[in-house]
């Protein structure tokens, strides 16, 4: 097993990637905290129990610096020291234009996408540092890459991670702790599936491996990074996304934008 004895903490743990990922990890021999602001999170704490994993959970507003605090502490009560963690939970508040996106919406999703985990970051950096071994994974998107048609602000807030995941590189690689991002194509979570057909299947088009990605696809890959052999991969952009990023230029044409108009 990758991660025995290890303690690991994921946000957005209620469903799609983050639900995913707390599997694997607990498959891999970690003990999970599970955050989300959905009290549906107890969920996915039941699946994990049906599997023979026990797991905390811990339901707060990752936008929230004062609740991050208490909620870390609370889960640290139950695992003990946190020895890794997967910036996991996203939003997209808005899909418009950059003229057409409104204030509230892009202040949400960068205190959520990017806020979030510099909380998080934030508040257990200091005991990882101390104990000499840490792993941070950070779930970006290809849209850091080359920004996203009527997505400002998750773009932004994407790409904003990028430089987070750097910094933390930079100022902890000599305290043992490893801070790597993941960049995910389209994949088969109820939130794509439940986008407009037309526009999903632009994006398959898009992408050369021609499918969705799963989410265990990008579990097992956060599981490894958050593993002993990754010690050497520190500040990384590793995408994952069936090669979509390739014909990031096409993404957003105007077919796709008109659809996404039309689907407004
Ligand atoms: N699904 C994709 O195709 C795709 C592609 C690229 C990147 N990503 C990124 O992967 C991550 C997971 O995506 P997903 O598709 O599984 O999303 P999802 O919407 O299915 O799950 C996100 C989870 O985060 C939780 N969450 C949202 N805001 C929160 C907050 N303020 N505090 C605590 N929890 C909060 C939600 O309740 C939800 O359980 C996101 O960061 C997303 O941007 C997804």
């Amino acid at each position: 097993m990758l991660l025995e004895n290890k303690v690991a903490v994921i946000t957005g743990a209620a469903r799609g990637i983050g639900r995913a990922t707390a599997l694997v990890l607990a498959q891999e021999g970690a003990r999970v905290g599970l955050v989300d602001l959905l009290p549906e999170v107890e969920e996915t704490a039941a699946a994990m129990a049906r599997s023979g994993h026990r797991a905390a959970t811990a339901v707060f507003d990752i936008a929230d610096a004062a609740r991050v605090h208490e909620g870390i502490e609370a889960l640290r009560q139950m695992l003990g020291p946190i020895d890794i963690l997967v910036n996991n939970a996203g939003i997209v508040t808005n899909v418009a234009s950059v003229a057409r996106m409104t204030p509230e919406a892009w202040q949400r999703e960068i205190a959520v996408n990017l806020s979030g985990a510099f909380h998080m970051i934030r508040e257990i950096i200091g005991p990882m540092a101390a104990r000499k071994w840490g792993r941070i994974v950070n779930v970006s998107s290809v849209a850091a890459l080359g920004g996203l048609h009527n997505q400002v602000g998750y773009a932004a807030s994407k790409a904003g991670l990028l430089g987070l995941t750097k910094t933390v590189t930079l100022e902890h690689a000599r305290d043992g702790i490893t801070c790597n991002a993941v960049l995910p194509g389209l994949i088969a979570t109820e939130l794509v599936s439940a986008m407009p057909a037309e526009i999903r299947d632009s994006a398959v088009a898009l992408t050369p491996a021609r499918r969705l990605g799963l989410t265990d696809e990008v579990a097992h890959l956060i599981a490894f990074l958050a593993s002993e052999h990754a010690g050497f991969i520190n500040g990384a952009e590793i995408p994952i996304d069936g090669g979509m990023r390739l014909n990031a230029s096409s993404l957003g044409s105007r077919r796709e934008v008109g659809a996404t108009r039309r689907a407004l």
